[in-house]
């Protein structure tokens, strides 16, 4: 039977003391004025999630679906239409001055293209150095400086005596490491990876991975993972988050995602996933038609207009949050009208 009085939101229901927060998250963008009429392009809608200390949240969904402005919104780059951001507690945007900055510290980001991201005119010693401009401080001395940098160029794998060569003179991957020691340099307790190895070769791909890997063992760092590459996301994530159309349609553990999705674009999705079992291996769903406008999405379930599941009640409202019971699993959950697997239904993620 399933339990109606519950009332609860994606996001809302990791163990682990969170170090982020995130409630019905909306962020519009005005843009020139669509097909119809329409100015308001709607990029985050209702958002929900949650982040634990130490853990790595994958973060998937189709380009254009929201993650980047996600990101930015986090990052506090993009100030939020509705919704609250909390950081360890506490609202950024009840902060001035000081403290806001003492909070910004935390939370850095790593990018995609390791090329663009870097200033081509300044040394290495100084783009590991430069957020220690800003935020004052945190070394006292140019000599601990100087012995920071070097110890942080250390730490991702590169040499001491590289501080003084330009990004030109280092290759994809190193470029990349060095992108990781800049976000590093305000020891942060998370860092926002927007598709951080999408630019590199695969084998390079794994040894950025695998130090991103060992900075979260050693550092205690939190990941929010962004990727389009499922196989990436599988082997770096404790828990995915799945996007569609500026909604947060699924978050679960990683493997109970991947193998018993409850959301039908989920299941989609893993279905294209390359799976090493081949035991394992299903039917690939082929999604049909485009993804709507963020101009003008459907009404109720974002995703019905695609959905080969959906029937009336999918256009007349928000769908609920299906909890799913897999494995005794509580902490899987997806909003909509017929999940793939057994759950129990809750209220909507708002309404
Ligand atoms: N600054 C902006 N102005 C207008 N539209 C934007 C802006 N940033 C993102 N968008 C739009 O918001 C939607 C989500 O974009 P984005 O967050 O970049 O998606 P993703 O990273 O998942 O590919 C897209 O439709 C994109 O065109
Ligand atoms: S709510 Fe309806 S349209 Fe949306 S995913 Fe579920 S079945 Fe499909
Ligand atoms: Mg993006």
């Amino acid at each position: 039977m399933p339990d109606f009085t519950k009332s609860e939101s994606i996001g809302s229901e990791t163990a682990n003391p969170g170090v982020l927060e995130v409630r019905n998250l909306t962020k519009s963008f005005k843009v020139p004025a669509g097909k119809d009429g329409n100015t308001q392009l709607r990029a985050l809608d209702g958002i929900n999630l949650d982040l634990a200390r130490g853990e790595t949240l994958g973060l998937v969904g189709e380009s254009g679906c929201g993650k980047s402005t996600l990101a930015r919104t986090l990052m506090m780059l993009e100030r939020p239409d509705e919704g609250t951001i909390t950081w360890d507690g506490i609202d950024p945007y009840t902060l001035k001055g000081k403290d806001m900055l003492a909070l910004r510290r935390r939370v850095q980001m790593v990018f995609q293209d390791p090329y663009a991201s870097l200033n081509a005119r300044m040394t290495a010693g100084e783009i590991i150095s430069e957020p220690w401009r800003t935020h004052k401080g945190l070394y006292q001395s140019k000599r601990d400086r100087i012995a920071r940098v070097r110890e942080l160029l250390q730490l991702v794998g590169l040499r001491p005596s590289d501080e003084h060569r330009s990004p030109q003179e280092f290759s994809g991957g190193q470029r990349q490491r060095l992108g990781i020691a800049r976000a590093l340099a305000l020891r942060p307790s998370v860092l926002i990876c927007d598709e951080p190895v999408s630019a590199l070769d695969l084998s390079v791909q794994a040894q950025v991975l695998n130090l991103l890997n060992e900075l979260q063992q050693e550092l205690g760092i939190s990941y929010i993972f962004i990727s389009h590459d499922l196989s990436v996301v599988r082997h770096v994530a404790d828990r995915v988050a799945v996007m569609y159309l500026g909604r947060m349609v699924e978050t679960g553990p990683t493997e109970t995602v991947f193998d018993s999705p409850l959301h039908p674009y989920t299941e989609a999705l893993m279905s294209a996933a390359p799976t090493l079992d081949p035991s394992s291996r299903r039917t690939r769903i082929i999604l049909e038609g485009e993804v709507p406008s963020p101009l003008n999405p459907p009404s109720g379930c974002r995703f019905r207009t695609r959905c080969v599941h959906a029937t009336d009640e999918c256009a007349q409202s928000l769908p609920p949050v299906a909890t799913g019971v897999a494995f005794g699993e509580s902490t899987h959950i997806a909003e909509c009208f017929h999940p793939r697997t057994a759950v129990s239904l809750g209220m909507p993620a708002h309404v």
